[in-house]
């Protein structure tokens, strides 16, 4: 690997192999089982948000009550339909060859209030037909019990802040576990906890709350005593079941601006405050010591007589500690990241010190939120290998957006999958990274939140204009199909 990528992985790569540098024999195909799959998210895709006893949950409250929350004023309220169309749904991922289907449950529509007291069976029916169709078409469900919809009953009571919350979300999972257990081997407890504090500490997502720097640790502290709480479950009541239970990450990963110490430090600050934030504690039970440290000090600072980041008790320790299977990765594109001041005071930006942008050489895509840099998802491997032991990885998300002007015509996603792929196959034979597997963001367009409909994750295109919601294949789709029926030529 060459350039600037290929000395910062180098950073990474202990004893990488003597073809660093030079060209190497490149791997054309994956691992034998190696899994494939697609992701989707309740809200994003199912509609029927009043449907059967569903209750209320924040999305459907906050693009009620505030449309111009959401660029073009729409909802989740039908979004693709698969409340209904569930059957259509996997017989595109059957057609396309994919193995595997991550798709979440909304909380609401099994327990309308969010308590195990009011088990609505209509949505419990739902999710058990849905996973029969799965697994007689022969594609393995991947389940995430949360991707951000909370029922309002519970937001009400504050939501994440509020710490009963993590009782709550355990009662919720041993649902889940009893009822689809013997069928469901692969759990994702809570999507990209960092995006779920962000609601906590801007006005950007639901519930949009702006309490920078103390909404998001108090929440994404609840985020980990509730996952801790739903794994010991699992190992304590459901370990017969033999499936294995993660969370799905997300972070920035980053190329550090110079190759100074200073840059190098920063650069590992940005992942430690990102991914490391939730991932660290999953491994050694407490939160990485640079966040320790550095919020500690600036709560010092600011006049505090505690920490604006929580502590965990000695028990919550030992229940974080090795609480999860496999680490479930969603990644988009990286940042560069140097050292310097950031962000007012008090906030997640100003404790971590870290500046961040993206290189101007990077490949830009409609969402303006990422770049396009396959190598950044190399690099992201490779950390999450040297920083907890090689785990077990899925990357659960990873994928790019269109804006729909030329709706089929989507050739910016393949060549970003194409190139995604081949970055994965070199962490996996060039760097012994143990990727397991891939789930592409998005089989089909969804509601992408704040963007609503304009910015398109899917590689089948949907009609919003038409009630039947037509879902029709682009050239990724197309594209897709070939390069799993090659992989399994090659098996
Ligand atoms: C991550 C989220 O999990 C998903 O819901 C979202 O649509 C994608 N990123 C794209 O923004």
């Amino acid at each position: 690997m060459k350039g600037v990528w290929g000395l910062v992985l180098s950073l990474f790569v202990v004893g990488c192999s003597a073809n660093d540098g030079l060209p190497v024999a490149s791997h054309t195909m994956f691992p034998s089982g190696f899994k494939f799959g697609a992701a989707t998210a309740s809200y994003q895709v199912e509609g029927g948000w009043n449907a059967d006893g569903k209750g209320m949950n924040i999305w459907d409250n906050i693009t009620h009550e505030r449309p111009d929350f959401i660029a073009d004023r729409t909802n989740g309220d039908v979004a693709d339909d698969s409340y209904r169309k569930y059957k259509e749904d996997v017989q595109i991922l059957k057609s396309i060859g994919f193995q595997m289907y991550r798709f979440s449950i909304s909380w609401a529509r099994v327990l309308p209030t969010g308590r195990i007291d009011n088990v609505n069976q209509a949505g419990l029916d739902y999710y058990m037909n849905l996973i029969d169709e799965l697994r007689a078409n022969g594609i393995e469900p991947m389940v995430t019990m949360y991707h951000w919809d909370l029922p309002q009953t519970l937001q009400d009571i504050g939501g994440w802040l509020n710490a009963d919350i993590a009782q709550i979300f355990a009662d919720y999972a041993d649902l889940l576990f009893k009822t689809y257990g013997d069928k469901v081997k692969w759990w994702v407890t809570i999507n990209e906890p960092l995006s779920v504090v962000t609601g906590y500490s801007a006005d950007n997502f639901a519930p949009a709350l702006n309490m920078a720097g103390i909404g998001d640790y108090v929440s994404g502290h609840n985020l980990l005593r509730a996952h801790a709480k739903a794994y010991r479950l699992y190992q304590q009541k459901y370990s017969h079941q033999r499936g294995k239970v993660s969370m799905a990450f997300c972070g920035n990963i980053c190329q550090p601006l110079t190759l100074s110490p200073e840059d190098v430090a920063a650069a590992d600050r940005c992942y430690q405050f990102s991914y490391g934030w939730f991932a660290h504690p999953t491994f050694f039970g407490d939160y990485h010591p640079i966040l320790r440290q550095l919020v500690d000090k600036n709560s010092k600072m600011e006049g505090r007589n505690e920490s604006r980041l929580p502590r965990f008790t000695e028990e919550e320790i030992a229940d974080l500690a090795g609480s999860v299977d496999y680490v479930g990765l969603n990644y988009y594109g990286p940042l560069m990241a140097w050292n310097g001041s950031a962000g007012s005071i008090p906030s997640r930006d100003h404790d971590a010190q870290v500046r961040y942008k993206f290189d101007d050489s990077w490949e830009v895509c409609p969402s303006s939120w990422m770049r396009v840099v396959p190598q950044g998802l190399r690099l992201l491997t490779n950390k999450v290998k040297e920083e907890y032991g090689n785990p077990m990885v899925i990357i659960t998300e990873n994928g790019v957006s269109d804006d729909g002007t030329d709706p089929l015509n989507d050739l910016q996603r393949i060549s970003y999958y194409e190139r995604h792929l081949a970055e994965l196959r070199r962490a996996i034979y060039e760097d012994g990274c143990n990727v397991v597997g891939h789930t592409s963001w998005s089989i089909m367009d969804n509601f992408e939140w704040r963007d609503g409909y304009t910015k398109k994750f899917g590689m089948v295109s949907v009609d919003y204009g038409s009630p039947s919601r037509t879902r029709t294949f682009k050239k990724s789709a197309y594209w897709f199909q070939n390069y799993l029926a090659m992989h399994k030529l090659y098996q």
